[in-house]
C-alpha cells in the first residue's frame, strides 16, 4: 500500500486487540502522504474483539484496591482507553481530507504511541494473571468519534482536547491509587503514558487552533459551543494544571476550565 492515510485503515479494521496494536506499529511511517483523498469508509470501523463486553457506563464501579482482581480490573480500564486511543488516532488519518501532511504523520505517531501504551499495559495485566477482555469495559470513547465525525473541528475539539485532555488530569490520582496497592510496575508505565500524552492533547490543540484560525472562529468561544453541542462529558477538578500548560492549552482556556465547574 503506497498511502499512509489508506494504510492506517488495516488497523483500524484488525478485530484482535493485541494483533490491532502490532500492526499499528508495523505501519511504515515513512509512507507517502495523499492528503487531498476522500476515503469512502469500509464497514466495519472499529474492528474490535468479541471481549471485552461492552457495558454502559454507568454500569461500571471503580474495582476495590484491595485484592489483585480489582487492581487488575483498573489496569484493564486503562487499557480499553489505550485501545480505543489507538483506533482514534487511526480514524483522523483516513477519514479527514485536507490537512497538512504534517498533521496525518502526527496522528500516526499518536496512534503508534497509543499501541506501545496498550501493549504495555496488556502485558503487564498478563503477569497479574488476567488478560485484555476479562472484564467489562464501555464505548464512551467511540462514541464521541461517531457524534464527531462529520467535523474535524469537532473532533479534535472533543477527543484530544477533552478526552485526552482528562487523562492528564486523572493520571495522578490513578498512579497513586495503583502506586498505592503495590503495583509500582503500573506506576511506571502510566508516567512513560503521561509523557505521551501531553504530546498527544499538544498536537490536539495546535491543530485546533491551525482549524480556529483557518475557518476565522474564536478557539474559546469555539469549544465551549462544540462541547455543548456534542455533548462533552463535563470536567472535573482538580485539573493538572502543570500537564495542561505543557501540552499547550493557554491562559484563557485554562481559566475558561475553571469556571466551568
Ligand atoms: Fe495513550
Ligand atoms: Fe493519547
Amino acid at each position: 500500500m503506497s498511502d499512509l492515510r489508506l494504510a492506517t485503515l488495516g488497523p483500524l479494521l484488525i478485530a484482535d486487540a493485541p494483533a490491532k496494536a502490532a500492526a499499528t506499529l508495523a505501519l511504515d511511517a515513512a509512507l507517502p502522504v495523499d492528503a487531498a483523498a476522500v476515503i469512502d469508509e469500509p464497514a466495519g470501523i472499529p474492528g474490535r474483539p468479541q471481549r471485552p463486553r461492552l457495558v454502559a457506563h454507568t454500569s461500571l464501579k471503580p474495582p476495590p484496591l484491595n485484592t489483585p482482581a480489582g487492581v487488575a480490573a483498573l489496569v484493564h480500564a486503562i487499557a480499553h482507553i489505550e485501545l480505543n486511543a489507538i483506533d482514534l488516532a487511526l480514524d483522523i488519518c483516513w477519514r479527514f481530507p485536507g490537512m497538512p501532511e504534517a498533521f496525518y504523520r502526527d496522528w500516526l505517531r499518536i496512534a503508534q504511541e497509543e499501541a506501545t501504551h496498550f501493549t504495555l499495559l496488556r502485558d503487564h495485566l498478563l503477569t497479574l494473571g488476567f488478560d485484555y477482555g476479562d472484564f467489562d469495559a464501555h464505548n464512551a470513547l467511540w462514541d464521541m468519534a461517531e457524534r464527531t465525525k462529520h467535523d474535524l473541528l469537532a473532533r479534535i475539539a472533543l477527543v484530544p482536547r477533552t478526552l485526552e485532555a482528562r487523562g492528564l488530569d486523572a493520571s495522578p490520582g490513578v498512579r497513586a491509587k495503583l502506586v498505592g496497592a503495590g503495583d509500582r510496575q503500573a506506576g511506571a508505565i502510566l508516567d512513560v503514558i503521561l509523557r505521551d500524552e501531553i504530546g498527544h492533547v499538544a498536537a490536539g490543540n495546535r491543530w485546533y487552533r491551525f482549524l480556529c484560525e483557518q475557518r476565522g472562529l474564536d478557539p474559546v468561544a469555539t469549544y465551549a459551543d462544540l462541547a455543548r453541542r456534542h455533548q462533552a462529558p463535563r470536567l472535573r477538578a482538580p485539573f493538572n494544571l502543570e500537564a495542561r500548560r505543557a501540552a499547550g492549552f493557554d491562559e484563557a482556556e485554562l481559566a475558561a476550565l475553571a469556571s466551568q465547574r
